[in-house]
């Protein structure tokens, strides 16, 4: 069975509907063919300096929205991405194959270093994509699971693993692929269409977390912005915000985006809106109910993550054994 690898990081109390529709859905649908290891990138969160109490907090609800959307931990191998050290020792030997300029070309570290000025941006933003690249190369993913928006760290990961193999002999890591579902790939705001639903938005009322209260999460659909005109049709360019309600409609339903316009033809907005509110309730319930009994049982839930963190080191450890002798590492102790 082909390697996959996903991670998202543990940087707000829930997930949020891109998450879901974007990456979660997919890690479900692909866990049943695939070798699939989910983590959750907690040293990645530590970018944004968490409240210490925080970080704990949340790594365990991430770990149980990704059992409540469906990750089946005796399929995939589920885990805290600090619970296997062989992340940051795979990621100072990239750090030292990757160039400034490259690192500093990407788009989500401009961003956000951008916002937060030189001094409150770490060197641990700028290595961000570094930290990612060791993860995937780490398990010889072949494929990644994830939104648009990882789209340029996968490159990143792909320039690496090439270089690896070019400077260091064939097969010194394997070649990831993004795996990158076109139609849901970018869930957008509900208040501001033309731009992704993000945990950095300004308001929350354009997103839509899977842990909020679902009459909350109804009311935030039902009054989403849409577009001028009334008639609901797919058109994600002139149509951004009834499109990304088809969309959602569609990723929670399995039905095709047009048959449900069609369904609405001559129906306005409205009653779309509050199909949709109810859509969402259903995912929302249940959802919730499966997410807080396995936070009601954390020491269940942690001996699950125990489980899959052993077996993530097994096979990190042979990873690093084989890349750290192409690089002419020193083995300690041994007579080799
Ligand atoms: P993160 O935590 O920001 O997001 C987790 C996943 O959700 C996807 N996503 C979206 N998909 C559709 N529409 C949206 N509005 C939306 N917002 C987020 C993201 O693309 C992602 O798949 N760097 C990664 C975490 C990471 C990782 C990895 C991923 C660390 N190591 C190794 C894959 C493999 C991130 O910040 O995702």
């Amino acid at each position: 069975r082909p390697r996959i690898l996903s991670g998202m990081q543990p940087t707000d109390d829930t997930l949020h509907l891109g998450n879901y529709v974007g990456a979660l859905t997919q890690w479900v649908a692909l866990q049943d063919d695939h070798d699939a290891l989910y983590c959750v990138v907690d040293l990645h969160a530590l970018t944004v300096n968490p409240e210490p109490a925080r970080l704990r907090e949340r790594t365990r609800r991430t770990a149980a929205q990704y059992l409540a959307g469906g990750v089946d931990p005796d399929r995939a191998t589920l885990f805290v991405q600090s619970h296997v050290p062989q992340h940051t020792e795979l990621a100072w030997l990239l750090s030292c194959q990757t160039g400034y300029g490259e690192a500093a070309r990407m788009t989500q570290f401009k961003d956000k270093s951008a916002k937060r000025g030189t001094e409150g941006t770490s060197v641990g933003l700028f290595t961000y994509p570094v930290l990612m690249a060791a993860d995937i190369l780490l398990y010889d993913a072949t494929r990644v699971p994830v939104g648009e928006d990882q789209r340029q760290h996968l490159e990143l990961t792909r320039d690496l693993a090439v270089r690896l193999n070019t400077r260091f002999g064939e097969g010194t890591v394997a070649v990831p692929e993004a795996h990158i579902v076109k139609a849901v790939a970018k869930i957008y705001d509900l208040q501001d269409p033309t731009s992704k639903m993000s945990k950095s938005s300004s308001t929350d009322k354009g997103i839509i977390g899977l842990l909020d209260d679902p009459k909350s999460a109804a009311k935030k659909i039902r009054s989403a912005a849409t577009d001028s005109g009334s008639e609901v049709a797919y058109d994600p360019v002139a149509k951004p915000g009834v499109s990304n309600l088809l969309t959602i409609f569609s990723a929670l339903t399995g039905r095709d985006v047009y048959a449900i316009a069609a369904d609405y033809e001559g129906k306005g907005y409205g009653h779309l809106k509050v199909d949709l509110a109810d859509v969402v309730v259903d995912l929302l319930v249940p959802f919730q109910e499966r997410a807080n009994g396995y936070l009601d049982d954390p020491a269940e839930l942690d001996a699950v993550l125990a489980r899959g963190a052993e077996r993530a080191r097994e096979l990190a450890q042979g990873t690093i054994d084989r890349v750290y002798d192409r690089f002419g590492l020193l083995p300690a102790g041994a007579r080799r």
